[in-house]
């Protein structure tokens, strides 16, 4: 493997990641930062539709009642044990705080027992590691994306534009003065009567919708790299309320197309902007948003920049993805004491 940074060796290791940021519980194992070994991950998505959104309290109790589970079957699935392993990697932030607190303790519990080293690992690094993972049994691992790249991070929380300059090494360029994009996908999907989590209802529904039925506001914001999406989100609900006014039959599928379009091209246009102000070698897509098709097909369709997106199942959070960053903070010499407090509103850095 070619490294643009001689400054950190890469030793073999494997890690243990845990991811239990929000409403999924995860382990998994991965190698050298980029083969993984396991990946489970167990979605408490069923019990917090019934409150169309993530419930805190319900979700950290789940994670308490899953997470013993799920860490032992992440070891068996990459047929391993604890001996085999160099590091525990763990969600550190930003989060939900106490569902941070049970993925944290259950770190520290597997780092005392086993002498391993802790390592927190910043969720959102976690998120763009997730594109230099490939399944331990490709035929031909793929070549790691190319420094400098230029980082869209588009999740529930965040929608940051980064530029990633080696490993560990980032300029936060802007982000989001308002909703996140999944936060936004999240809302509009709520006010259109479509079930939580609104990303791939939304894709879902719009697939049958015309992406040109509304031409909804695209926040440009120009000169910065920032990005706007309650104009958008603001928008789409001016229209219900038109439509219902004068007893219009709503196309929730136009909507839902008009609407994904909007959100689309806003983030497209402006992270190949930056791409070219930066110089960027290559773009690296990644978080729940990622997932979206369309997103992913205006990316590949554009031939300007080569564009790494993680494969589906890495873009919502995962733990193999904490345990991919974990490696290299391990390499970069990083273990954490066992008083290691959570960090809620962490930020890239
Ligand atoms: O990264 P993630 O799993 O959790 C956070 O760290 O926030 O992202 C979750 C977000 C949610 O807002 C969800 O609606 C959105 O990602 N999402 C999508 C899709 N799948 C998940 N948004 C658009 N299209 C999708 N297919
Ligand atoms: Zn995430």
């Amino acid at each position: 493997m070619v490294m643009d940074r001689p400054i950190i060796q890469l030793p073999p290791a494997r890690i243990l990641g845990i991811e239990s940021s929000c409403d999924e519980t995860a382990a998994a194992v991965v190698e050298n930062g980029r083969s993984m070994l396991s990946n489970v991950v167990a979605t408490q998505i069923d019990i917090h539709t019934q409150y169309g959104g993530v419930f805190p309290e319900v979700a950290s109790r789940q994670h308490i009642r899953t997470i013993y589970a799920i860490v032992d079957e992440a070891l068996q699935r990459a047929h391993l044990g604890f001996n085999d392993l160099d590091a525990i990697a763990v969600t550190r932030g930003p989060g939900l705080p106490g569902s941070l607190v049970i993925g944290m303790n259950m770190a520290k519990g597997l780092a005392l027992s086993t002498g391993l080293p802790l390592i927190g690992v910043n969720h959102l690094e976690g998120h763009l590691y997730s594109a230099w993972i490939y399944p331990h049994d490709t035929p031909a691992p793929p070549a790691p994306p190319e420094f400098p790249l230029l980082a869209l991070l588009v999740s529930g929380g965040h929608s940051e534009l980064v530029l990633m300059t080696g490993h560990l090494e980032y300029r936060r360029l802007g982000g989001t003065l308002d909703d996140a994009a999944g936060e936004a996908f999240d809302k509009v999907a709520r006010l259109l009567g479509l079930a939580y989590p609104g990303g791939p209802s939304i894709q879902k529904t719009a697939r049958d919708g015309n992406p040109e039925a509304f031409n909804f506001p695209r926040a440009r914001l120009e000169g910065t790299w920032n990005f706007s999406f309650s104009g958008v989100k603001t928008a789409v609900l001016r229209t219900v309320r038109d439509l219902e006014s004068r007893n219009i039959a709503l196309s929730v599928a136009d909507l839902a197309a008009s609407f994904q379009a909007a959100v689309v091209d806003i983030l497209v246009q402006k992270t190949l902007h930056a791409a070219r102000v930066f110089q960027a070698k290559e773009i690296l897509v990644a978080g729940g948003v990622s997932a979206n098709t369309a997103l992913r097909d205006a990316f590949v369709a554009q031939k300007e920049f080569p564009v790494q997106i993680p494969s589906i199942f890495l873009c919502t959070d995962n733990a193999a993805m904490i345990a991919a960053a974990g490696y290299y903070r391990f390499a970069n010499g990083q273990r954490d004491p066992l008083n290691l407090d959570v960090l809620p509103t962490w930020a890239l850095s």
